[in-house]
């Protein structure tokens, strides 16, 4: 029931919306899918998964996607004499599916974005961007070795950063943070582990925080 003044739902005017389109691109064990997936069974995103790149073979992360029923492809960069070769060969595998927005979950390899694809590919980085950016982010800094540049360099507090992927590697606008403070105690292990626990609620979040503000995301990259 309503009184009328509040903006129509989706079950009161009958034309339902499709769920987001999202497509994953990984490298590894498919934590962040999986954490997807959950997140959208429980009904906290209103989204779907339709599609899974993996760059390695055998990754943890096609086995989730094909438990999922998720298809899943593999695209090694090997194969490919360029980033920039590699990344189209990425985007056309996953155009059959129509995603509206691509998803970096654990993805190892470097993505050239073309303008068709500006805006619409969000990443995770278990740091807080831009500030810890010179020495735990770019290329070769992923998992652990992330922790222990945060731990070497002394700080105090670290965290995850979902951000926007343009062609500067980990420097995309930030779209959401989330932020915990080092303990004495910490090892790269126990902070990985507790950086990871807040990315599960971090990057719904910032999907639903992205997609609202772009609703454009579902029409056409022309
Ligand atoms: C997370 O730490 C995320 O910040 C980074 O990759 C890790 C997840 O990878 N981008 P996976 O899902 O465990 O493979």
């Amino acid at each position: 029931m309503t009184d009328g003044n509040e903006a129509p739902s989706r079950l009161d005017t009958g034309s339902k919306v499709d769920p987001w389109r999202l497509a994953l691109l990984l490298s590894g064990t498919g934590r962040t899918l999986e954490n997807l997936l959950a997140t959208i069974a429980r009904g906290e995103l209103d989204a779907r998964v339709v599609a899974v790149v993996s760059s390695v073979a055998g990754a943890r992360g096609l086995q989730v996607a094909d438990s999922a029923g998720i298809r899943g492809y593999l695209v090694p960069r090997r194969a490919f004499e360029s980033d920039a070769a590699f990344s189209t060969a990425v985007y056309d595998t996953l155009m059959p599916h129509q995603p509206h927005l691509l998803l970096l979950a654990g993805f190892l390899r470097r993505l050239v974005v073309p303008p068709a694809w500006e805006g619409r590919i969000l990443n995770i980085h278990p740091a807080l961007l831009p500030e810890a950016a010179a020495y735990a982010a770019g290329r070769g800094r992923y998992g652990v070795h992330v922790h222990a540049a945060v731990l070497a360099n002394g700080d105090t507090r670290t965290g995850a950063t979902v951000h926007i992927v343009d062609n500067d590697y980990d420097a995309g606008p930030p779209v959401l943070r989330a932020e915990i403070p080092v303990a004495p105690h910490d090892t790269p292990a126990t902070l990985a582990a507790r950086v990871f626990a807040a990315e599960r609620a971090l990057y719904p979040a910032a999907i639903r925080r992205y997609v609202t503000a772009h609703p454009e995301l579902r029409g056409d990259r022309g």
